[in-house]
């Protein structure tokens, strides 16, 4: 009986063991026992399907990525420590020395360090590409460019790419696409039918949705899955079967909790709307966002994260922070608990005005994470903090 992604994300499940639990066992086991020497011989020959050792592959760890799978309608998977560890392992599982990166300029700030920072000791090559000139980027298209690199809706910018025209892109020049997918989640928008061969999240975001574990996943085309597989299983970014079972658990919940978010989100947009301290709202199902018309084709609804630009830059913003009462100031987001930053004076100090300005960080832009507390007591509290600026 085939039965859609969300009953998936509930059901998938390690077989059931001699114990006849009900929830989902937990592998905690570094290695696995063989009845005898020719099994063994086998299973590094990959002869059967048998677990040798967790770096490789464990039964909770793949139980997630099987979930994964399910719900980006991807065709296999791989899980990680951290969602860095699985943008760096897809960099480096593809990315050898000559090769050229086409990457988005708004991207996670680390994304930005390995890219800017670390590229050059392996002699990678990389151009940036402005999210809102489409049409410059083909040109930054290079003989030696084998990927090209987005995230949409962009950190904390909440720029969008037109997923559509990019993957056509991609594909007229054979090259492979990775979306990351971290901030609207497979409920919203599903890279892969636009043509994107990899995606991967950061699953300590919207997909433990909790704030209590690390975790990433890069899924997409069984071919590539199968390369970053080699190469992660040598170089050991692999996800703990621990975190592997809490972020399992959580995906059955994941739709019904994105919706309350979108719903909560939507609610404080429309408090928002005018207010007088406030110089725009950002949403990407907002008719005021510069690419409304592509988040409308591409995802479902507009997610839970709003940003706002308050009227007196870095000292009002740091101001709005110091007065909410409720909010947490903390630098995740995708927690049932919302958050509050100001990335102009934390995350994103170290860059210059003129830097901040051109990955969409003006001195008063502020982040709300938004979570799942009664609406109105998220919205009272923003709206007294607003007060005080
Ligand atoms: C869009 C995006 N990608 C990747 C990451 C990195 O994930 P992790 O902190 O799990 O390594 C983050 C973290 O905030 C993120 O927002």
């Amino acid at each position: 009986m085939s039965v859609h992604p969300n009953t998936q994300a509930v059901r998938i499940q390690t077989e059931r063991t001699n114990e006849k639990e009900h929830s989902t066992p937990l592998f905690l086991t570094s290695s696995f026992c063989f009845n005898d020497a020719e099994e063994m011989r086998a299973a590094f020959a990959e002869e059967n399907d048998n677990n040798i050792y967790s770096r490789f592959s464990n039964p909770t760890v793949q139980e997630f990525i099987d979930k994964m799978c399910a719900l980006e309608g991807a065709e296999a998977g791989f899980a990680t420590a951290s969602g860095m560890s699985a943008i760096f392992g897809t960099f480096m599982a593809f990315l050898n020395s000559g090769d050229h990166l086409l990457s988005c300029s708004s991207v996670f700030g680390s994304t930005h360090t390995i890219i800017t920072k670390y590229f050059k000791r392996w002699n990678i090559e990389y151009s940036y590409a402005d999210i809102r000139k489409p049409e410059t980027w083909e040109a930054l298209i290079r003989s030696s460019t084998k990927m090209i690199y987005v995230e949409t809706p962009t950190n904390p910018g909440l720029d969008i790419v037109d997923m559509e025209w990019l993957g056509q892109l991609s594909k007229k020049h054979n090259i492979i696409l990775v979306v990351d997918n971290c901030f609207a989640t497979p409920v919203l928008q599903k890279p892969v039918q636009y043509g994107a061969d990899l995606v991967l999240h950061s699953a300590t975001k919207w997909l433990d949705g909790q704030g209590r574990v690390l975790g990433g996943i890069v899924v997409g085309k069984e071919k590539l899955i199968r390369e970053l597989y080699l190469f992660c299983r040598n170089t050991g970014p692999s996800l703990s079967p621990f975190n592997a079972w809490v972020l399992s658990k959580s995906l059955e919940t994941l739709d019904v909790r994105i919706q309350r978010h979108c719903d909560n989100a939507e609610a404080l947009v429309q408090a928002l709307e005018g207010h007088p301290k406030l110089n725009w709202i950002r949403y990407p199902f907002h008719p005021s966002h510069p690419m409304y018309a592509i988040a409308q084709k591409q995802m479902t609804r507009g997610g839970g994260l709003v940003t706002f630009d308050l009227k007196g830059g870095v000292e009002s913003g740091k101001k709005f922070m110091d007065a909410l009462k409720m909010l947490s100031l903390t630098s995740n987001l995708g927690d049932s608990r919302s958050i509050a930053s100001h990335p102009a004076s934390t995350t994103h100090s170290k860059l210059t005005g003129p830097e901040q300005l051109e990955v969409g960080i003006t001195p008063g832009l502020i982040r709300i994470s938004v979570g799942l507390e009664y609406s109105g007591d998220i919205i009272n509290d923003i709206l007294q903090a607003l007060e005080q600026c």
